[in-house]
């Protein structure tokens, strides 16, 4: 980053010293304040619930234009990427700051590859989970007990340990969804195959079993490949956040992604694809397109507590460039399962257009955001609904870890420590027991 010659400078109505402070700029986007001294010199803290105007971190790995719609891995916009890569380009490009070349992308993959099994005990972790658990929270735990396995990779300040768990992580997280998926149906694990792609082995650690040989359709293979792409990293979202400030308590990789992994899960933030595919259920089941009218004007009555999930997003006051991309997934894979007239895909499209031409979402700028189609075409490809946030969690794990390597290599990085305004009683003495 670099010092600006603008300055900024705090001044108090009551006559208190002003303050005055450094801004920096970034490569693209909005200049910072940076307020690292304002406490000590003023002895007041900035007040941002929610960090709506808050940069908690300075990073060269994402970039969101919110008001463009413009999202760009290291500086690639994502529709290139989404056209011309694929997961595994993404990982290297997010963890390494570049798309690897021929040879390097072979020796990147192939470790990968490498990787994919988890230990056999992980199955007697498995084992404790009543069969209809949710898969998220068997992923938690799973995730979470990788660190019980890898006690050669745990020091996050060793540089080597944080490569080999960034693999290990990305390798081993469709093994463990799928494991979730089978342990929730009763099925037998299938072994990762190595010969497959990452898309084309997860689908057949999901659809496969030992009775008869899988085939991975590449229709499907390249749409879950874009969908890992699509969900790969942003900024600095909630789950990212949650990432950052667990690892940089010191604790090991596999305890920070498993946060970040608990954090993803929320409907207001990698759930909301759970959520969105219910809510369109629910509309169907209701009635259908007949019936979207009746559901937009709950959704504009605030006290209903309804949201139209899928929508919105606090940093793109645009349309998520993820979601055309999803869009355009989504005809395909109907297409090639001849779903062309899916229902809910109908009904998502007649939701969009009318939300976009009600002022209700147009004066607040609520576009569809990356949630909004992706549980169509996960649906169509046979995932189940809860399994949804799982995908998400699989394809952002690569970000969560580039991030997180990111903070731990930033020599300014400190333990996050966030203050309060305090409004709770004021000191007071505790009073006998009889007088409570
Ligand atoms: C993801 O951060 C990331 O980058 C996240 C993510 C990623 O890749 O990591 O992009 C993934 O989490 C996408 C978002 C998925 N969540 C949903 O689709 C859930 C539905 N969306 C909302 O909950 C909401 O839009 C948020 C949480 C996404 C954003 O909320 P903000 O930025 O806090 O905005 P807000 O809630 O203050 O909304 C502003 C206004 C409010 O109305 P007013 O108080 O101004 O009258 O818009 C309304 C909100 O009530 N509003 C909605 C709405 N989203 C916002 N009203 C109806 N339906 C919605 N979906």
């Amino acid at each position: 980053m670099k010092i600006s010659d603008n300055k900024a400078t705090i001044s108090f109505s009551n006559g208190d010293p002003s303050f005055e402070m450094p801004v920096y700029k970034g490569s693209i986007g909005p200049d910072v304040i940076d307020i690292r001294k304002l406490y000590g010199q003023t002895g007041m803290f900035t007040y941002d619930p929610g960090f709506l105007s808050t940069a908690s971190c300075q990073s060269a790995i994402t970039y969101i234009d919110g008001d463009k719609g413009e999202l760009l891995y290291r500086g690639y916009p994502i529709e290139q990427l989404a056209t011309n890569c694929d997961f595994m380009d993404t990982c290297h490009l997010l963890m390494y700051g570049d798309l690897p070349s021929v040879q390097k992308k072979k020796e990147f993959t192939h470790i990968v590859t490498h990787h994919t099994m988890v230990n056999e005990q992980m199955q007697f972790f498995m084992r404790g989970f009543r069969r209809d658990a949710h898969p998220m929270a068997v992923l938690t735990g799973l995730v979470g007990g990788l660190s019980a396995f890898y006690h050669d990779s745990t020091d996050i300040n060793n540089a080597e340990h944080r490569d080999i768990s960034a693999i290990r992580l990305i390798a081993k997280m469709p093994t463990m969804v799928a494991m979730a998926y089978k342990y929730g149906i009763g099925q037998p694990y299938v072994y990762p195959k190595n010969d497959l792609s990452y898309a084309g082995n997860f689908l057949r650690m999901m659809f496969g079993t030992p009775c008869e040989e899988y085939v991975v359709n590449p229709v499907l293979e390249k749409a879950l490949d874009r969908i890992f792409i699509l969900h790969a990293d942003h900024e600095q979202n909630a789950s990212t956040s949650t990432v950052r400030l667990c690892g940089s308590s010191g604790t090991n990789p596999f305890a920070a992604i498993a946060a970040g992994v608990a954090c993803l899960w929320g409907p207001a933030h990698g759930g909301a694809n759970e959520a969105c595919l219910n809510m369109l259920g629910e509309i169907q089941r209701n009635g259908g397109v007949e019936k979207v009218g009746e559901f937009i004007t709950q959704v504009k009555d605030k006290n209903s507590g309804v949201k139209l999930m899928g929508f919105g997003h606090r940093v793109y006051k645009n349309y998520d460039p993820r979601a055309k991309l999803m869009q355009e997934t989504c005809n395909e894979v109907l297409a090639e399962l001849g779903l062309e007239n899916d229902p809910l895909f109908k009904l998502a499209k007649a939701l969009e257009k009318i939300a976009l031409e009600d002022d209700y979402f147009v004066s607040r700028k609520l576009y569809p955001n990356v949630d909004f189609y992706s549980g169509i075409v996960q649906r169509a490809i046979g995932i189940p609904v809860n399994l949804f946030t799982g995908i998400f969690a699989m394809a952002r794990t690569v970000g969560w870890i580039a991030q997180l390597n990111e903070m731990i290599a930033d020599p300014e990085y400190k333990i996050g420590r966030p203050r309060q305004l305090f409004t709770g009683s004021v000191r007071r003495d505790v009073p006998a027991a009889d007088k409570r």
